[in-house]
Order: C-alpha cells, then sequence, then structure tokens
C-alpha cells in the first residue's frame, strides 16, 4: 500500500504530453480476442487496469506482452479458452467483461465472471446482456458466473434504453461476426466507442454511425490482424487542465485532441479559465478568481461523469455556489466527504451537490475512495494550504499513469511513499 505526501504547490507551469486513453486502450484489446493473427496496439497507458485486461487475455490464452519503453501491446489469440470462469482478474476491473461479446462471436459458447471495478454505483450488466441476447445468445449466471451461448449470431435491431458505454462496446465486438446487419440505436457516442470501431474497420469489420447515436455494422466472417495506436486520454488532459486552474498555473498540453474536450473547455471558460490552441499544443491558464458553475453529467458530448470529481475540487475554491447534478451513476460523491476533511464547503444528496466556495482549503489526511475521486483529491492538495496525505492510492493508478512524475515536472511538491496501514 502506497500514499502520496503533498504540499502546497504555486502556480504549475511547463508541458505535460498526455497518455493514451484507457477507455479506448481496454476495449480494443479485448477485440484483439476476435482474430487468430496478431494485433499490434500503440500509445496504451502503463495502467493497473491495462495489465489486468492483458493478464485476462492471457488467462483466456493468448499470447499478450507489453513494451513499457514503446508503450506497445503485442497480442495474438490464435488459440483461445472461452471458459474464464476460474479467472483471477475478471473480478478486478469493470472492463473485464468486455472480453464477453468477442468470446461469444469466436466461440459461441463463453462463461465470465460478473465485474468488479469502482463503489460508485450498481454498475449491472443488464444492457449487455439484452443486447448479447438479441443477436441470439442464451446467458445464466450462476455463482457469479455468466455462461453464454448461441448457435449462432444472428444481426438484429437493438435499443438501448441508456447508452450505456460498455454496452454499446460489447454489442458491436459480437455484431461484428454476426450473420447479417446489426442496427444498434441510442448508442453511446464516445470517443473511445469511435476508436473501437476504427481499430475493428482495420481488422476488416463494417461499421458506420459511430460516434451518433445509431450504429450499423454489417457483419463478417473473419477478422484479421492489425495494428493501431490508442487515442489520447481526454480524461487525464482534463484532469492536469484543472491542475492548471486549480494553482493559478499555465501549462501546454500536448497529444491531446480538442474536439474531445469542448465540454470542459467550455465549463473551464466559464469559471475564468482560458484555452488556447498553440503550436506546441492546448495552452491551460487561469485568469482572476474562479467563478462558480453549475454542472449536469451526460453521455458525450456532455459533460463527462469521470470529471464530475476533479472539477468538484475546483469549484470548492470558486467565489460563490455552484451546483453539480450527477445523472451518470448513483453513488459518485464519495469525494465530497474527504474534501469536507479538508476545508470544503459541499451539501449532497442522492444526485445533487451544493458547494459553497471557500477561500482557502487546508492540509489532511485524506482517502482515495475511487479512481477519479483520488484524482480530486490530488488536484485539491496542490492548492490545499501545508501537506496532505492521500491513502489507497492504487485507486489513482488504475486511470493514471506517472502521474506524480508528471506533476513534479510541473513544478508540484508531491512524492509517493510506503503507508504504514
Ligand atoms: C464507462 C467508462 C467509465 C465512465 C462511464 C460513463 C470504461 C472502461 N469505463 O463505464 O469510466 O464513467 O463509461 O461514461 O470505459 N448501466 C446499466 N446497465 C448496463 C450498463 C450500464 O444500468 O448494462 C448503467 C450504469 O450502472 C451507469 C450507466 O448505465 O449508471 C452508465 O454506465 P456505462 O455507460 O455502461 O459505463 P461503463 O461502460 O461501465
Amino acid at each position: 500500500m502506497e500514499k502520496y505526501i503533498i504540499h502546497h504547490t504555486d502556480a504549475l507551469h511547463g508541458h505535460v504530453r498526455i497518455s493514451g486513453a484507457k477507455n479506448a486502450a481496454l476495449p480494443i484489446l479485448a477485440a484483439c480476442l476476435l482474430t487468430e493473427e496478431p494485433c499490434e496496439i500503440t500509445n496504451v497507458p502503463p495502467l493497473t487496469d491495462v495489465f489486468h485486461m492483458s493478464e485476462l487475455l492471457q488467462e483466456a490464452g493468448c499470447f499478450a506482452s507489453y513494451d513499457e519503453k514503446t508503450e506497445t501491446l503485442s497480442v495474438c489469440a490464435k488459440e483461445i479458452t472461452s471458459d474464464l470462469s476460474e479467472s483471477e482478474q475478471a473480478g478486478k476491473m469493470r472492463a473485464s467483461f468486455l472480453v464477453a461479446g468477442p468470446l461469444l462471436a469466436r466461440c459461441l459458447h463463453t462463461f465470465v465472471p460478473l465485474p468488479g471495478g469502482c463503489r460508485i454505483g450498481t454498475r449491472p450488466i443488464d444492457l449487455h446482456l439484452k443486447g448479447l441476447q438479441a443477436l441470439g445468445a442464451k446467458h445464466k449466471t450462476e455463482h457469479g458466473i455468466v455462461e453464454l451461448h448461441a448457435k449462432q449470431l444472428k444481426g438484429a435491431s437493438i435499443y438501448l434504453d441508456f447508452p450505456s458505454v460498455g454496452a454499446t462496446e460489447n454489442i458491436l465486438l459480437a455484431a461484428v461476426l454476426a450473420k447479417g446487419r446489426t442496427v444498434i440505436e441510442n448508442a453511446a457516442a464516445e470517443p473511445e466507442i469511435c476508436d473501437l470501431a476504427d481499430f475493428l474497420r482495420k481488422m476488416g469489420a463494417d461499421i458506420s454511425g459511430d460516434g451518433t447515436d445509431t450504429i450499423t455494422v454489417q457483419g463478417v466472417s473473419a477478422l484479421y490482424g492489425a495494428s493501431h495506436s490508442i487515442i489520447p486520454d481526454r480524461m487525464e488532459a482534463g484532469t492536469f487542465m484543472i491542475a492548471a486552474a486549480i494553482t493559478g498555473g499555465d501549462i501546454i498540453l500536448e497529444n491531446v485532441q480538442e474536439e474531445h474536450l469542448k465540454p470542459v473547455i467550455a465549463k473551464l471558460g466559464e469559471c475564468n479559465v482560458k484555452t488556447e490552441k498553440t503550436a506546441e499544443g492546448l495552452r491551460v491558464y487561469r485568469k482572476g478568481r474562479l467563478k462558480p458553475l453549475d454542472i449536469k453529467t451526460m453521455p458525450f458530448p456532455g459533460f463527462p461523469t469521470d470529471l464530475q470529481a476533479p472539477f468538484m475540487s475546483l469549484l470548492t475554491l470558486a467565489k460563490g455556489t455552484s451546483v453539480i447534478t450527477e445523472t451518470i451513476f448513483e453513488n459518485r460523491f464519495l469525494h465530497a466527504a474527504e474534501l469536507r476533511r479538508m476545508g470544503a464547503d459541499i451539501r449532497t444528496d442522492s444526485h445533487c451537490a451544493v458547494i459553497e466556495g471557500v477561500d482557502e482549503l487546508t492540509g489532511s489526511k485524506v482517502h482515495a475512495t475511487d479512481l477519479r475521486a483520488g484524482a480530486a483529491l490530488v488536484l485539491s492538495a496542490l492548492a490545499a494550504k501545508g501537506e496532505t496525505e492521500i491513502g489507497e492510492i492504487e485507486h489513482i493508478a488504475r486511470g493514471y499513469c506517472h502521474l506524480e512524475d508528471k506533476l513534479r515536472a510541473l513544478g508540484a511538491d508531491i512524492r509517493k511513499e510506503e503507508s504504514d496501514e
């Protein structure tokens, strides 16, 4: 167990390179199960969730090897087993269930444990199963293991009750090898879905409409090996933008796609934080005191739920009252109690947080309850007076690579220590 020790940091300055997106890498690694041929994925961030997915692929019989120097993951799923009922990796993260679609498509029978993940809500998989069922699969869950089987997968019209990112991905991952045409309506339109679709097209899949709410897939009989570079991580980018804002800094983000950050750029602009495209990257700097604002989390292109906690940190120091409404997950305000320990004035009920800005935060002993909550605490600690100790930082390593090195390079006073707890 490790902890972060962070001291107050004045304005961050300098350049930071944004890594590949965790949420794009995970489904793309699962997609490698769809072909016997080797695949090479680059710009893969060295994160614990990525390592768990790589080990899960190995449990399924794949060759999977990560070169940390080049951030390249090579996968070959020549001979695989579709029975993952004994998997040690599956329970470690939510995204493990993304192997269900490809294993079903390739082997027509699979056993996959129910997924694990952050404590931010119940996170059922009913929409994944409904979609796979529409493609012709039967399923049952016993002793925590989901069994899926089909004689043949057949294209279907699927309407999702909610534009679930994971369900859209799982259905896409099965439909590419189904017979005939699949249309997914009310599909998720996140950039990570488009990255997955891009990779699948390189493998030979026939997909159109990704990035909109209607995705059409014409099934093909086989897919082939392909190479692909993962898109930049918009959540890591957003977190560094907020780090610049909360410290009154001025930084340049390299390797970002501005169009993926539109809702974040818009909200930062509202609270006095400017962004500017430069030849070197995206410049982010604050102009004066932070202004309060209201945020409602929404599916893309709305404001991302994954940046709700980091943004709350920022708003604790705005001049006035802000309101955050969380519409995606039912239990995503765990960070509010920790921020209160640092002097923040936040009231929450089930889906709403009211934040009264304070003049300063004070260093304290806090705990990262989940991945993005952990990021929020790091951000507040940078701005807080004195020393902050953040425990359970293994949650943060699930989604941010070399966070302390990247922040130190921008001038932050942050170090990692063994935790005695
Ligand atoms: C993905 C992201 C996560 C992000 C989330 C929403 C990955 C690995 N993770 O998670 O970082 O916060 O999208 O943008 O990409 N739901 C159901 N039934 C289902 C599936 C989902 O009720 O079968 C509900 C969930 O409980 C949640 C909401 O739908 O309340 C959104 O979930 P979903 O979009 O599926 O998120 P994930 O794919 O799990």
